[in-house]
């Protein structure tokens, strides 16, 4: 259990209408359940909820916008509770990391962070954006590999445009193990992505920077303008969606890049002390958290929506392609995920 184990426990409810949520939360309060609910484990104390109003401010910064996920914390949330709850150079954990907009926060503001989540695509997303990479060498490794892309990609421009595989790459490779991949992905995709997930792992660098690349390749498939025959994918169900011309994710990937490559820079160079060690995640349950009592100093996390959003549902074409980076068969994400979702919702009825 997570309660013995930390001194402060702040749950942040993510709501994104702050009017609608100060309504709630007045509601609630006038509730006994709620509010016994509320001085068990929160923090939040009447008042504070107008602060915690972003909807003019940047929520892009620094790694943020990596890649996208759906429920995030806006940053500043997350920053909002830190600083209120946590001093300089202590550990803050997130038990439900997600795209890891907490263990940002806490590296730019000078925490160890520590995170835990379920989903093996949402560690790697996590790790990836709070991992700092020194810029210089993330610049020269992109330009290589950008190059080595070019040149694959002048070699098989042939089998990039007609979609048929050059010999011997589906021997090493294999296909996703994705239902009707050819519907959710044309050919063309399909041998695009393959030669990206080619070059990056033949690349020699750091692991941080392979996670970082592999990171990129999963946002093209999930981002609301995939490269995938479907739209918004993160976000809602996946809807069959024709293209009017075939999307290029070697074009993507590289113009992806440079972006990455500022918003790493601006994240490597804006974390202040303790520079001890980067966030650590571990592809965990959080109901069972190998950690000795006391030694986190803040949780600061979001739980998920088990009535609104499927994670393994909307994360499967990407863990499709990177099923062999996250160590885990497609069918075993699937099936964990489900019995996960079928386990939570049997919980919320039996309450
Ligand atoms: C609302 S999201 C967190 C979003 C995060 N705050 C962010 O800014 O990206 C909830 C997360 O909880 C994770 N999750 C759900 N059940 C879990 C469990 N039992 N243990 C660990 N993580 C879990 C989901 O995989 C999902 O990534």
């Amino acid at each position: 259990m997570l309660g013995p184990l930390y001194n402060q426990f702040l749950i942040a409810s993510l709501k994104f209408d702050i009017k609608h949520r100060q309504k709630l939360y007045e509601r609630e309060c006038q509730d006994e359940g709620h509010l016994q609910y509320l001085d068990n484990y929160c923090y939040m104390q009447p008042g504070v909820l107008p602060v915690l109003d972003f909807h003019d401010q940047n929520t892009s910064h620094s790694t943020h916008a990596l890649h996208p996920f759906a429920a995030k914390f806006p940053p500043q949330l997350a920053c909002w509770a830190i600083e209120q709850y946590s001093q300089p150079g202590e550990t803050v954990c997130d038990p439900m990391a997600g795209s890891g907009t907490t263990l940002v926060e806490a590296w730019r503001l000078g925490r160890s962070g520590i995170g835990f989540d379920i989903d093996p695509l949402a560690c790697l997303i996590a790790q990836a954006k709070s991992t700092p990479i020194e810029v210089g060498l993330l610049s020269e490794h992109n330009r290589r590999l950008v190059r080595e892309i070019e040149t694959a990609s002048e070699c098989f421009r042939m089998n990039i445009e007609t979609g048929v595989f050059p010999d011997g790459w589906l021997e090493v490779d294999g296909r996703p193990e994705l239902p009707n991949l050819d519907y959710w992905f044309t050919p063309q995709v399909q041998v695009g992505l393959t030669l990206l997930k080619r070059a990056i792992r033949a690349f020699e660098t750091q692991p941080a920077v392979k996670r970082l690349w592999y990171v990129v390749v999963s946002s093209l498939i999930l981002a609301k303008n995939s490269v995938a025959n479907a739209r918004d994918i993160v976000h809602s169900r996946h809807h069959h969606f024709r293209h009017e011309q075939i999307p290029d994710p070697i074009d993507r990937f590289c113009r992806r890049l440079r972006q990455v490559e500022r918003q790493m820079r601006a994240y490597s160079e804006g974390g202040t002390v303790p520079r001890r060690g980067y966030a650590d995640i571990h592809c965990n349950d959080s109901r069972n958290i190998p950690l000795a009592a006391g030694s986190v100093d803040l949780i600061v996390m979001s739980p998920p929506y088990c009535n609104a959003l499927d994670y393994t549902r909307a994360h499967r074409f990407a863990v499709a392609w990177l099923a062999d980076v996250l160590a885990i068969t497609f069918n075993e994400y699937v099936i964990r995920g489900e019995a996960g979702l079928l386990a939570r919702i049997r919980e919320v009825i039996r309450k």
